[in-house]
C-alpha cells in the first residue's frame, strides 16, 4: 500500500471544530487576536494534558531508568552561550524591499521571487536572526540583567545533570524527562498550532556510555515511533526520516525525525538526536563543574553521551486531532466523530440525563459521582439527546451514559458506544465494572 494522499479540506474542518467546541482559540481573541499564539479551551486543555500525561507515563512512570524534572523557563545568557544557542540558534532572514514582508530564506519556494507581492530579485542579503526571546530580570534594563526564555526544555536537563545524578542514585544508561513551555521568535509561524512562538515540548535526555550511543539511538527511534502508533496515529501516516548531513543541528551527529502526514504534507512531530557529549562537555567547560560519571567497575570518569527524543506536545496534539477526525453519513445526516484513543479523549464518559425533572437529576448525579473519581466525565443536561450525542461524538467521548424514565423503575442506564453507536442497557450497580472493561 502506498502513502495516503494528504487531505487539505480536513485542516479547515479541524480548525473550525477547535473553535466551535472549545478546543483551541486564537489568543487575545477579543482584541482581534494575537498572531501565532493560541489558548487551549475547556476541551483542548484536557486533550493537551492527556497527550502530556501519556508521554510522562511512558517515559517516567513505567520505567525505572528515567526520572522527571521541572526546570525554570528563564535562564541567564551563560547557559545559552555554553549550549551554542546564542551563536547558532538562528534562521536566515530576508526582507522584501518592495513590500517589507519578512521570510525565512530556507523556506522560500523560489529564492528570487517574493511570495507576498510577486516582486523578483527584491530580497535583502540574508542575515542570521536569533530565535530566542530576550528580556530583563529585575527593574533595570541593561546587558547585565539580560535573561532568555528557553527555546527548548533540554538545557535544564544538562545544567541539572550533576544534581540529578547525585540525588537520584541513577547511573548510565539513565534519562531525565521534562514537559514544559518553550519559546521561539519564529519568523514564519503558521499552520495553526504546528509552528507557534510559544509551545510545549516533551523532551528526554538519555545519558549512556559512549560506546552504547548508537544502540540507544536506534532503540529510541523505534520506541518513539511506536508511542504514536499505540495512541492511535495510523502507521501509514507516520514515517521516520533520517536527516541529511547538511540538516543536522550544531550539536548532533545523527538525527531522525518522526514525521506525520499533515494535510499539507510530511511534517516533524519529534526529533530523535544523537547529541554525543556536546552538551555536557560544553556546560562543563563553561561552568567549571565536572559533568562526568565515575564508573566504579572501570575505575574511570567519562562524559556520558546523550540520546534525545524531543517531541512537541502542542504539535502532537494537532496530529492526534487530525488523525482522529472522521465523518460518516448516518440516516442522511453527517456525523462528525473524533475517534480518539480513550487515553487522549478529553472526556471518557458523558452523563446525560434525559430530562431535567426532579426525579431524574438525583439519579444522574449519583451516576456522575460513581464515575468521576476514576474518569474525567462530562455532565450535560441541555438540548435534545440526539444533539447531545452529536456534541459528544465531536469531542471524541468514548461512552455516553443516559439516564431516562425507565431508570427510575429498573435502576439501569443506557450506555452508547461512540464508534459503533450501539447501545447497552446496564444496571447502575454494574456500570463501573462495565466501563472498567472498556476504558483505561
Ligand atoms: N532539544 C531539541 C529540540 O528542541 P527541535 O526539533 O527544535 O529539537 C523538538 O524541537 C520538537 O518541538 C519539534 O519536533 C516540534 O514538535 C516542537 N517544536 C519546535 N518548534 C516548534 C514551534 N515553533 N511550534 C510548535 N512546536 C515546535
Amino acid at each position: 500500500m502506498g502513502t495516503p494522499e494528504p487531505d487539505s479540506e480536513v485542516m479547515d474542518k479541524v480548525v473550525n471544530l477547535c473553535k466551535r467546541r472549545g478546543i483551541i482559540f486564537q489568543s487575545a481573541d477579543i482584541y482581534g487576536g494575537f498572531r501565532s499564539t493560541y489558548d487551549y479551551g475547556p476541551i483542548g486543555s484536557l486533550i493537551l494534558r492527556n497527550v502530556k500525561d501519556a508521554w510522562w507515563k511512558s517515559m517516567v512512570q513505567l520505567r525505572h531508568d528515567i526520572v522527571g524534572l521541572d526546570a525554570s523557563i528563564l535562564s541567564p545568557p551563560a547557559v545559552w552561550e555554553a549550549s551554542g544557542h546564542l551563536e547558532n540558534f538562528t534562521d536566515p532572514l530576508v526582507d522584501c524591499k518592495e513590500c517589507n514582508e519578512r521570510f525565512r530564506e530556507d523556506q522560500l519556494e523560489d529564492p528570487s521571487t517574493c511570495p507576498a507581492c510577486g516582486a523578483t530579485n527584491s530580497f535583502t542579503e540574508a542575515r542570521a536572526f536569533n530565535l530566542m526571546f530576550k528580556t530583563y530580570a529585575g527593574p533595570v534594563e541593561g546587558s547585565g540583567h539580560a535573561v532568555y526564555l528557553r527555546p527548548e526544555t533540554a538545557q535544564g536537563m544538562f545544567t541539572n545533570f550533576k544534581l540529578v545524578l547525585e540525588t537520584s542514585r541513577k547511573k548510565p544508561p539513565f534519562g531525565i524527562a521534562q514537559v514544559g513551555k518553550s519559546f521561539r521568535n519564529e519568523i514564519t509561524p503558521g499552520n495553526f498550532v504546528f509552528r507557534t512562538r510559544e509551545f510545549e515540548q516533551m523532551e528526554m535526555e538519555y545519558f549512556v556510555p559512549p560506546e552504547d550511543a548508537d544502540k540507544w539511538y536506534k532503540y529510541w527511534c523505534e520506541e518513539r515511533m511506536n508511542w504514536y502508533i499505540d495512541l492511535g496515529i495510523p502507521e501509514d501516516q507516520l514515517r521516520l526520516r533520517p536527516h541529511d548531513e547538511d540538516e543536522l543541528s550544531h550539536y548532533s551527529s545523527g538525527t531522525s525525525d518522526v514525521e506525520y502526514l499533515f494535510p499539507w504534507g510530511w511534517g516533524e512531530l519529534e526529533g530523535v538526536a544523537n547529541r554525543g557529549d556536546y552538551d555536557l562537555r560544553q556546560h562543563s567547560e563553561h561552568s567549571g563543574e565536572k559533568l562526568t560519571y565515575f564508573d566504579p567497575e572501570l575505575g574511570e570518569h567519562y562524559i556520558p553521551h546523550v540520546i534525545e527524543p524531543a517531541a512537541g506536545a502542542t504539535r502532537s496534539m494537532m496530529a492526534f486531532l487530525l488523525a482522529a477526525y472522521d465523518e460518516e453519513t448516518v440516516n442522511d445526516d453527517l456525523r462528525t466523530v473524533l475517534r480518539f484513543d480513550p487515553r487522549i479523549a478529553p472526556y471518557k464518559i458523558a452523563v446525560l440525563p434525559l430530562s431535567k425533572k426532579d426525579t431524574i437529576t438525583p439519579l444522574a448525579n449519583q451516576v456522575f459521582d460513581l464515575v468521576k473519581d476514576r474518569w474525567m466525565a462530562d455532565y450535560d443536561e441541555t438540548q435534545n439527546i440526539g444533539k447531545r450525542y452529536r456534541r459528544q461524538d465531536e469531542l471524541g467521548t468514548p461512552y455516553c451514559v443516559t439516564i431516562d424514565f425507565d431508570t427510575l423503575e429498573d435502576q439501569a442506564v443506557t450506555v452508547r458506544d461512540r464508534d459503533t453507536m450501539e447501545q447497552d442497557r446496564v444496571s447502575i450497580d454494574r456500570l463501573v465494572e462495565y466501563l472498567s472493561d472498556r476504558l483505561p
